[in-house]
């Protein structure tokens, strides 16, 4: 089976990737995949400066080429990039590049939308004649948390009932229609505030998983009763409301209530202990994994789908995973990005989508 190859750019927020990607069509294998990430650039401003994270794209958008070798760049057949959605002083970095590189090796340019890419990062590394279609997706990160629907075709929901009012496009055969999304602000934004409110670092995420984790390997008598007696009588935490009726989130609720429960403390003269801040950390993890648990599963239930799937860096939790796997039942297919840096933004997605496009308009 002939073998398509491209190099991908992704550069829409603070992660300088690129990536070389084959495909027969139906299996994606990863032969390169080179990034700077921007973290240590932006982490004294507690999230992501979008003026410093367009001049770092600028400054190293050349380095990371320049492991790639020419030679393999000349090989490939198309050339893709995020377009947007995100940050326009960053993806117009990408966009000069890979233009420029497309003029000069004179490859087709292939524009791909960032959230595709998550959604396809599904693909990576896996046989897609082995995926059951349709697939309920969460996407969560720090600027996205969506809930999709992708099938090969327009099968069940433009079938079956008036769609109107559905958001759906198409990439490459395949049909995506948006479900639900965020009001206000992501999950991943959510876990960077919170963790900000309480000391930690930028992104919020991994620090706020290992307190919670801390709070879950508390085993002592002690300090159980610590928590109950210094805790729970403040009736300080109420999980988000799961609105059954909605596919929408909301999760700056959930951070105003830390910050809330933060004032009160302050006003109390009560010192912000690291065992307060692990059972807020806990708390508040548990009631973010169960929403997006709630509501990925009602899509999967509304729609009589069998494959679940996360992508996008919040599906790296593993309270999340793990949360997904116990409301289950083995009758569903869990899926989600075959390592770890294809849940980031990373070019390697976005090569998987421009492929995808490229092979389908032969
Ligand atoms: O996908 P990503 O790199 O950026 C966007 O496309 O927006 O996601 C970054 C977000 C950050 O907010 C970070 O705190 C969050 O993903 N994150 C996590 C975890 N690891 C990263 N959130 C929860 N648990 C984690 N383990
Ligand atoms: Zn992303």
């Amino acid at each position: 089976m002939k073998q398509f190859t491209t190099l991908a750019i992704e550069t829409s927020c603070d992660d300088t990737s690129v990536a070389i990607v084959k495909s027969d069509g139906s299996f994606f294998t990863v032969e390169k995949i080179v990034a700077y990430s921007q973290i240590d650039d932006h982490q004294k401003y507690g999230g992501v400066v979008p003026e410093i994270a367009s001049r770092k794209h600028s400054e190293k958008i050349i380095e990371v080429l320049q492991t790639i070798w020419w030679d393999a760049i000349s090989k490939v057949d198309c050339i893709c990039l995020t377009t947007h959605p995100w940050l326009p002083g960053s993806l117009v970095i990408g966009k000069a590049t890979a233009t420029m590189l497309s003029e000069y090796f004179n490859k087709p340019l292939i524009p791909v939308n960032h959230i595709d890419g998550h959604i396809f990062s599904l693909f990576i590394e896996r046989d897609i004649n082995k995926i059951q279609f349709p697939i309920a997706i969460l996407t969560a990160s720090w600027w996205h948390n969506d809930l999709y629907f992708l099938d090969k075709d327009e099968k069940i929901l433009t079938k079956n009932q008036d769609s109107s009012d559905l958001l759906i496009h198409e990439v490459a055969g395949y049909t995506i229609v948006k479900l639900g999304n965020t009001i206000d602000d992501a999950s991943g934004e959510a876990f960077d505030k919170v963790s900000r409110m309480l000391g930690g670092p930028y992104p919020g995420g991994p620090w706020i998983s290992q307190m919670a984790n801390k709070f879950i390997s508390w085993t002592s008598y002690s300090s159980q009763k610590w928590i109950l007696k210094n805790f729970w009588t403040w009736k300080f935490f109420k999980r988000i409301r799961v609105d059954k009726e909605s596919f929408n989130f909301s999760f700056s609720w959930v951070k105003s209530q830390v910050h809330n429960l933060l004032t009160k403390l302050k006003k109390e003269n009560i010192v912000l202990t690291d065992e307060i801040k692990i059972t807020i950390a806990y708390e508040f993890q548990e009631s973010v994994v169960d929403v997006l648990t709630t509501k990925l599963l009602n899509i999967a239930s509304t729609y009589d789908i069998q494959t679940i799937a996360i992508c996008g860096w919040v599906s790296a939790n593993t309270r999340l995973r793990e949360n997904i796997q116990h409301a289950v039942s083995n009758n569903y297919k869990i899926l989600k990005p075959i390592k770890n840096i294809y849940s980031t933004d990373n070019a390697a997605m976005i090569g998987v989508v421009g492929l995808l496009k490229y092979i389908n308009s032969l």
